[in-house]
């Protein structure tokens, strides 16, 4: 059976901006060339741990241990607070790592359009027992507050394409996209991407919304029922669409191909352009400047031009800046 396509509803797009920079660099010692306050939105999935071997010497997420992996990116963390603006929001991707059996680990990943076993063949990490989930995403939520960002929200990333379950488990189908912000007085365009109304949430404004609750709401910090419902009504009316929830179902669809000099540059675990744009149109307005610390094929950065946004990337590997270059070459020059 088919499954419906999900619509997100975007603004009016402002003209393209050419204003990007690549620094090949390991990302702590990239950040540390960036200016202090600098950045209104950071869009970033860092290597995960253990997943896959992006092929650079230096490269995070084969570290020895999970402790390792959990400093240095409390380190990136750090520092991404340092160039933040006070109003900033950082959306962190990342899935957990499942400790390896010797087997797959449950992890597949795409490759040339087929799932492949993940060629790292899942983490293996003394002291915890096989199977176990390393709860990746919940050390480095720790982390990130200890240093100072602030938790917001865990967005699901409903990755919708089919996925070969495990034997004794669903398959793991989303990623956790973590909103992080500077500061409580974070910068959020709420109506920056829309949804479309449910059928049920649509039939309310058609009719005229008749009851009235009856309690004496005055003395107390809650509105009338009734009154907010009302509210929300009209604020429906004068809408395209609802404010996103905390589920957002977006196709994986195929990794980025590039064509370099030495042979053809496939992207390992790249996210949809959809899903930066989304991430952009909410946490940044036109003009500013979006950084991705691990930027690999550049798509944070081909969203931020897209929607009129300055944009940094940064990433270790000579081969996925060069990709990246191209990418956003072909943006601006409208391929
Ligand atoms: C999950 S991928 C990012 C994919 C990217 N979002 C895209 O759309 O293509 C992680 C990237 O981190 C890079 N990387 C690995 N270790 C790094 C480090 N120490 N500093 C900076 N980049 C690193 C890898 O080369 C890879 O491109």
């Amino acid at each position: 059976m088919g499954k419906a396509k999900h619509r997100f509803i975007f603004p009016e797009r402002p003209l393209v901006s050419e204003d990007y920079s690549l620094e090949c660099a390991d990302a702590v010692d990239g950040l540390r060339l960036l200016r202090n306050d600098s950045v209104r939105c950071i869009i970033t999935s860092p290597p995960y741990f253990h997943k896959f071997d992006y092929g650079c010497k230096g490269q995070c997420g084969l570290d020895e241990s999970i402790e390792e992996y959990v400093r240095y990116q409390t380190l990136v963390a750090h520092e991404l607070l340092r160039v933040a603006t006070k109003d900033a929001n950082l959306f962190f991707i990342i899935q957990d790592s499942y400790n390896g059996s010797g087997g797959t680990g449950g992890d597949f990943i795409q490759v040339d359009g087929h799932y492949k076993v993940s060629a790292i063949r899942g983490a293996k990490v003394t002291g915890y027992p096989r199977k176990a989930q390393l709860m990746v995403p919940e050390r480095l939520r720790l982390a990130f507050a200890s240093v100072g960002w602030i938790p917001i929200l865990k967005i699901i990333w409903d990755k919708m394409d089919p996925r070969r379950a495990a034997r004794d488990r669903p398959s793991y189908s989303y990623e956790e996209i973590h909103v992080w912000a500077a500061s409580p007085d974070h910068y959020w365009n709420r109506g920056g991407v829309l949804s479309p109304f449910r059928s049920v949430s649509l039939g309310q404004t058609k009719r005229p919304y008749l009851n009235t609750s009856r309690g004496d709401y005055s003395g107390t910090r809650q509105e009338n029922p009734s009154d907010t419902k009302r509210r929300i009504i009209r604020s429906m009316k004068n809408r395209e669409g609802a404010y996103l929830r905390a589920v957002w179902p977006i196709p994986s669809g195929n990794q980025p191909v590039v064509w370099l000099p030495g042979g053809q540059v496939r992207g390992i675990a790249s996210f949809p352009l959809l899903l930066a744009e989304i991430c952009v149109n909410l946490g940044s307005a036109v003009g500013d400047t979006v950084l991705d610390p691990f930027c690999g094929m550049g798509t944070t950065l081909l969203a931020a031009l897209k929607w009129g946004r300055e944009a940094i990337g940064i990433d270790l590997s000579e081969k996925y800046i060069r990709a990246a270059d191209v990418r956003i070459r072909e943006l601006l020059e409208g391929k």
